[in-house]
């Protein structure tokens, strides 16, 4: 059993004996204990503490979540609480790890269904539970409903970061619809100081850092547009005190699996209890369960730190590599990566590409990738999508001597598809106009040109999986960017029951996740990127079965500092792809220099995507130089610990990050200026992360440092004196690397 290959999700689903990543081997989980005479649940693991238990009426109730607790300290015991008033039946507002809408609650239930006979109330009482290596199993059911949910506990032993699921199942003679079905809810302590914070953004503006006060009501973050979207993305923060420190506060935090509606709902009660309900968007949900049938919930993730949001996002990060990417704990670095689409849109061709390819691999580039235009009809975006065969006049010999080509100069081949798809005008909507999410006789509205293939029908995800496995057999491909350019709109499903359809909303996605699983077995040297217009499908979800993201069709390198630092609160850099592009930039014609551009692509996974053939010697050889420091680097930047120290939100002028290696050998700094200060000085910056008694030396990769500055120093001088870098101008940007010389003290 390959233990090192397993995500989490994968984990949990394969302990519930469910279909999708089911057939990967269970992750080793934290230890979970039981005390018997408590009746309590404690899992220890990083460094916090999780404990709940059971209560007199049979109840799962939260007792803690927090910092890590000495082992014999008592977690409490699980009791109803008293009534607040003569208004609330005893037990209305009890802190339920997963609570059906039923007997007296108040507090937004995970689980709301009704049944064939009228029956609409539902009591989850303590059964049973099982705890082996993979986790922690506690069922909970409704005898007289005759309904059973199986709650799933898997803690990561390194982060501390719990992953929380359920399976449903309907064991009584009749149909019993799910109305709304959670994954989990998190319940807070009673307080009255916290605050939320959540990202929201639009195409080309996306991961915008939001913060505001939790205070009594509710606050929904949510997508009803079918995929996972960029108006709220599935993570939320909270922080007790209002002081939303890098390095000091009590967070807690957590991000939903889950790559199509969904919804987390943050509730704060009347007594002052806050409660963090996530899984399917109940909007326009209903899910049918005949006698027999089950249905699991995606995972929600959650964590806890008492060292500021800066801590919150390291760990998230380190749980993302090491527990959700397919190729964890030790993922490959991304390549440097050349993609044409901004160079020549849909105008491909051989010659033109081929020109591209011999270009790019003189940069140093280790990846080429044609983006759209390659196949069927595709002159523009109104036409071809959903025939995925090469277009023989753009390439009449097919893909192969460009892929020999591109294989010949050393890198590795990549192609685009958008395969959840169709335009009106391509071959496969006129074979299958039925093929479209549509409700009968109504407007299908488009979008792009483009309608949504209801991957939900076993037909359409055939087609869809067998198209893709046929160009990888028969090109040697080792890279897809897989996009996904649309909102769902009329999301019916005209040839099931109307009491079926809305079962789109899950059996789609769980499609989507069998048939990027079955292609990854299949041709397990593929690597894909999640796209979506940019930032639009990017959740823990998705990451489990890609190996990065597109944060935004937006690459100005300036708007990038924003976008990249909020997209860094919840994700890891180690997936985060950015391009170098054009100047001025095409969203906002924003001019910079090479060396911004360079900069601020080199935060994540860096690509280029001007078009490199206009490019003069001089920016040739920039290129190049930049190409050749980022490999040396690119370890710590992708997979290192991220501080964020200076922040480029709310439009501010400064922006820096520092990366430091895993194993504290390197640590680099990016720094920028979007715009000059009158004549100040540009902050001095702090380092973090560095041990205090080991020596490194500075060198810059880009930019000044004041005179004076040591060529060597210990840990404790580059983080308490800090170094001043020589920024002045609108876009000045440095970048340099701290080396720990060779024995350290
Ligand atoms: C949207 C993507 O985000 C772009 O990078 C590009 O691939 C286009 N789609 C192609 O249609």
């Amino acid at each position: 059993m390959n233990q090192t290959k397993t995500s989490m999700a994968a984990a949990i689903l394969a302990l519930l004996g469910t279909s999708g990543l089911a057939a990967k081997p269970a992750t080793p989980t934290a230890p979970i204990h039981y005390d018997a005479d408590h009746k309590t649940f404690r899992i220890d693991a990083g460094k916090i503490t999780y404990a709940f238990g059971v209560n007199d009426d049979g109840i799962l109730q939260t007792l803690y979540w927090g910092s890590r607790l000495a082992p014999d300290d008592a977690v409490g015991n699980a009791t109803p609480p008293k009534s607040r008033s003569a208004f609330d039946a005893i037990g209305a507002n009890t802190p339920q790890e997963y609570a059906g809408w039923g007997g007296p609650i108040t507090v937004m239930p995970d689980l709301k269904a009704h049944f064939a006979d009228g029956n609409r109330d539902l009591i989850l009482r303590y059964q049973n539970y099982k705890i082996d290596d993979g986790g922690l199993q506690v069922t909970l059911g409704d005898k007289a409903a005759k309904v059973t949910v199986i709650l799933r506990y898997v803690a990561d032993p390194a982060t501390g970061i719990i992953g929380r699921s359920a399976r449903i199942e309907n064991h009584a003679t009749q149909v019993m619809t799910l109305d709304r079905v959670a994954a989990a809810s998190w319940n807070l302590p009673a307080a009255t100081d916290y605050s939320l914070r959540y990202l929201t953004g639009t195409w080309a503006a996306e991961w915008h850092v939001r913060t505001r006060p939790l205070t009594p009501g509710a606050t929904d973050l949510e997508s009803r547009r079918g995929s996972t979207g960029d108006e709220n993305n599935p993570w939320f923060a909270i922080e007790r005190g209002g002081h939303w420190n890098e390095s000091q506060g009590h967070v807690w935090f957590g991000a939903l699996g889950w790559s199509g509606s969904w919804n987390i709902h943050i509730d704060q009660d009347v007594l002052n209890q806050v409660r963090i309900t996530g899984g399917f968007n109940p909007f326009d949900f209903s899910y049918r369960l005949q006698p027999g049938e089950g249905l699991d919930t995606p995972v929600f993730y959650a964590g806890y730190t008492d060292d500021g949001i800066g801590e919150a996002s390291r760990l998230m990060h380190r749980f993302e590599i090491t527990r959700i990417l397919p190729e964890g704990p030790k993922p490959k670095l991304r390549p440097v990566l050349y993609n044409s689409w901004e160079a020549t849109e849909f105008k491909v061709n051989e010659p033109e590409q081929e020109r591209l390819a011999e270009k790019a691999a003189s940069l140093g580039v280790e990846r080429f990738v044609i983006d759209d235009g390659w196949f069927g009809a595709r002159n523009s975006d109104k036409a071809g999508l959903g025939d995925w065969v090469v277009n023989r006049e753009k390439f009449p010999n097919g893909l192969k001597p460009l892929i020999d080509k591109v294989h010949g100069l050393k890198m590795s081949f990549g192609l685009w598809v958008e395969p959840e798809m169709v335009n009106p005008d391509s071959d496969l909507y006129r074979q299958h106009p039925d093929w479209v999410l549509n409700f009968q006789d109504r407007q299908r509205s488009l979008g792009r040109n483009q309608m949504v293939l209801n991957l939900a029908r076993q037909d359409v995800r055939d087609y869809v999986f067998n198209a893709l496995d046929k160009l990888l057999t028969e090109n040697d491909i080792q890279f897809l960017k897989w996009d996904y350019n649309r909102n769902w709109s009329e999301p019916g499903w005209p040839q099931v029951a109307p009491e079926e359809q809305q079962k789109v909303y899950v059996t789609y996605v769980q499609n989507l996740y069998d048939i990027m699983r079955r292609l990854r077995e299949r041709h397990p040297g593929v690597e894909i990127e999640s796209c979506s217009g940019g930032g639009g499908r990017v959740d823990l979800g998705i990451m489990g079965l890609t190996d990065e993201v597109w944060p935004s069709d937006n690459t100005d390198p300036s708007d990038r500092l924003s976008i990249q630092d909020g997209f860094s609160y919840a994700y890891t850099p180690a997936v985060m792809m950015a391009w170098v592009t054009g100047s001025p930039n095409w969203v906002n014609k924003r001019n910079s220099s090479l060396d911004f551009r360079f900069l601020s692509s080199m935060q994540g996974g860096l690509g280029i995507g001007a078009n490199i053939l206009e490019w003069t010697p001089a920016e040739d050889a920039t290129a190049r130089s930049y190409v050749e420091a980022y490999k040396g680097i690119r370890a710590t930047v992708q997979q290192g610990l991220l501080y964020r120290l200076l922040s480029p939100q709310e439009r501010a002028p400064y922006s820096a990050t520092e990366s430091v290696a895993a194993d504290g050998s390197q640590a680099v700094l990016f720094a920028f200026l979007r715009q000059g200060q009158e004549a100040q000085a540009y902050p001095t910056i702090h380092l973090q992360g560095l041990d205090a008694s080991s020596r490194y030396r500075y060198r810059a990769i880009h930019g000044t440092v004041a005179p004076g500055t040591p060529a060597v120093a210990s840990g404790a001088y580059w983080m308490s004196h800090g170094i001043d870098l020589g920024l002045h101008s609108d876009f000045d940007a440095a970048a340099v690397v701290f080396d720990r010389v060779n024995g350290g003290r």
